[in-house]
């Protein structure tokens, strides 16, 4: 594991696009997984800058998203798609085609996560997996649990997390209490995996990557990943 320290969380923006913006540089055509909340922001703002100045190209550049909460269409601005056409891929010059997200609105929700495994199997698995962490230690929408859950599933989201992401929507009750989340499989699969948190994270990043590997804190699963790096803000 590399642990990178920053000053600040505008360093650890930084910090994480060029890692991805490095990766773009070697291999035009990479799969990345992505993320959303607040915390890979600031990166996505660099990478749409790196483009803007013609330095990063996603042309040939595929996505997949980690998550989607359920009942939500992508043109709804609490969507997870929404989230990632407004906050990178409408600012740079990738295929549309090529990005991923869930479909929220999918009646069959069992053949919606059937598809999305499938269609990442057929990208040849992720070259870098970003991700945030919850403040329950989940990844993804991989919520504490007694057992680990390897495929792409529908998840109902912990009363934690819902407390926190409620900051989101209008109002605790607006928020969707399901989502669809990419399970544990995939990440761990990620040939490279940029885990990324804010300062106020430092507690339960402690936990996952020093304290005993369980699904009850779902990010420690990332201490047997070969290739991890973690972008931690000081302050
Ligand atoms: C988002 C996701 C979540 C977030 C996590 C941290 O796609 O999968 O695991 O990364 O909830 O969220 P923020 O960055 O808002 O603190």
């Amino acid at each position: 594991m590399l642990l990178i320290e920053t000053r600040d969380t505008e360093e650890m923006s930084l910090r994480a696009a060029e890692q991805i913006a490095a990766l773009l540089t070697l291999k035009r055509d990479a799969v990345l997984g992505l993320a959303t909340g607040s915390t890979p922001i600031g990166a996505y703002a660099k990478l749409a800058q790196w483009h803007k100045e013609n330095a990063l190209s996603f042309r040939q550049v595929k996505t997949v998203n980690l998550d989607e909460y359920r009942g939500l269409s992508p043109q709804s601005p609490d969507s997870y798609r929404w989230f990632m056409n407004h906050h990178l891929f409408q600012h740079v010059d990738i295929d549309m085609q090529n990005t991923h997200v869930p479909n929220g609105l999918a009646e069959d929700v069992r053949e919606e996560c059937a598809r999305y495994d499938a269609l990442i199997e057929s990208l040849h698995g992720i070259d870098l997996q970003l991700l945030g962490i919850g403040m329950n230690g989940h990844i993804g929408f991989n919520e504490p649990a007694s057992t680990i859950t390897l495929e792409t599933h529908c998840v109902t989201l912990s009363e934690n997390t819902r407390e926190v992401n409620a900051a989101y929507f209008a109002s605790k009750d607006a928020m969707p209490t399901e989502a669809i989340t990419m399970g544990m499989r995939p990440i761990l699969q990620a040939r490279r995996v940029l885990l990324v948190a804010a300062a106020n994270k430092r507690g339960i990043i402690e936990k996952a990557l020093f304290g005993p590997v369980t699904p009850e804190v779902p990010a420690s699963l990332l201490q047997l990943h070969k290739r991890l790096t973690v972008v931690l803000a000081r302050s």
